[in-house]
């Protein structure tokens, strides 16, 4: 993909103005005034951290690939850094939460939204620990690399299917056979995370069976850390 990089000094969200531009646009702001986050969340957005929304065609099939393939491209841009993946999306620096993912769908395509701590790491309206790259790397400097691993990676996706990303994915996986909590929107889940399937559902599995889930956010637990 060639990339065409806009960057704002202030926007209210980088994936609503993404939301309006043609595929390959990247939109890249200092900061947001109405950052989203997942299930309706906001996500704090202050100066100093990255905040980038990239625009892709419709992927078909290959939909399912996209919030693993974004994760995967965000920790092979961190090397260096203690960097592991939860499901479905998020980025851990240290087992705390560096980065959050959001993907908006429209009729014709994909708009990945993609936030790093880079300086700061927010905490107000965040259910996990946060963690920031204490300023190490400048936005831009990740922006570009991010881009470039994304590159790679749909490639790779091209040439070999969601299967070699799942392998990606999973090679940076946090808390694969360990005893997990899934919060869903009324009910909690508790069972062993068995990783992903073949369609990116998280297996959890339980004494009555193994489940298949697609929505919810994970806990694991303490005593197991
Ligand atoms: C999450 O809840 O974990 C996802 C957070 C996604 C935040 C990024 S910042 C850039 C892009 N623009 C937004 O409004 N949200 C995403």
């Amino acid at each position: 993909m060639k990339w065409d990089i806009h960057q704002f000094d202030t926007l209210e969200s980088t994936n609503a103005t993404a939301l309006l531009c043609p595929v390959g646009t990247v939109v890249m702001a200092e900061s947001q005034t109405a950052g989203r986050g997942r299930y309706g969340r906001t996500w704090q957005s202050p100066k100093g951290n990255l905040y980038m929304s990239l625009v892709l065609p419709d992927l078909g099939k290959d939909n399912v690939a996209v919030p693993f393939l974004t994760a995967v491209a965000v920790a092979d841009s961190l090397p260096g850094f203690d960097i592991s993946l939860k499901w479905p999306n998020d980025v851990l620096l240290s087992g705390k939460k560096l980065a959050g993912i959001l993907i908006e769908k429209t009729q014709d395509k994909l708009v990945v939204g993609i936030g790093v701590n880079v300086m700061t790491s927010p905490e107000e309206g965040i259910l996990y620990p946060t963690a920031n790259l204490a300023g190490r790397l400048r936005p831009m400097t990740l922006a570009k690399r991010i881009l470039l691993q994304y590159n790679t990676l749909l490639d790779l996706l091209d040439k070999k299917g969601f299967k070699e990303i799942r392998k990606r994915w999973l090679g940076y996986a946090t808390g694969i056979h360990k005893k997990i909590s899934i919060h869903l929107a009324d009910t909690e889940l508790q069972g062993i995370f068995k990783g992903i399937d073949a369609k990116g559902a998280l297996l959890l599995k339980q004494k009555s069976g193994t489940r298949t889930l697609t929505v919810g956010d994970v806990f694991f637990n303490l005593k197991d850390k």
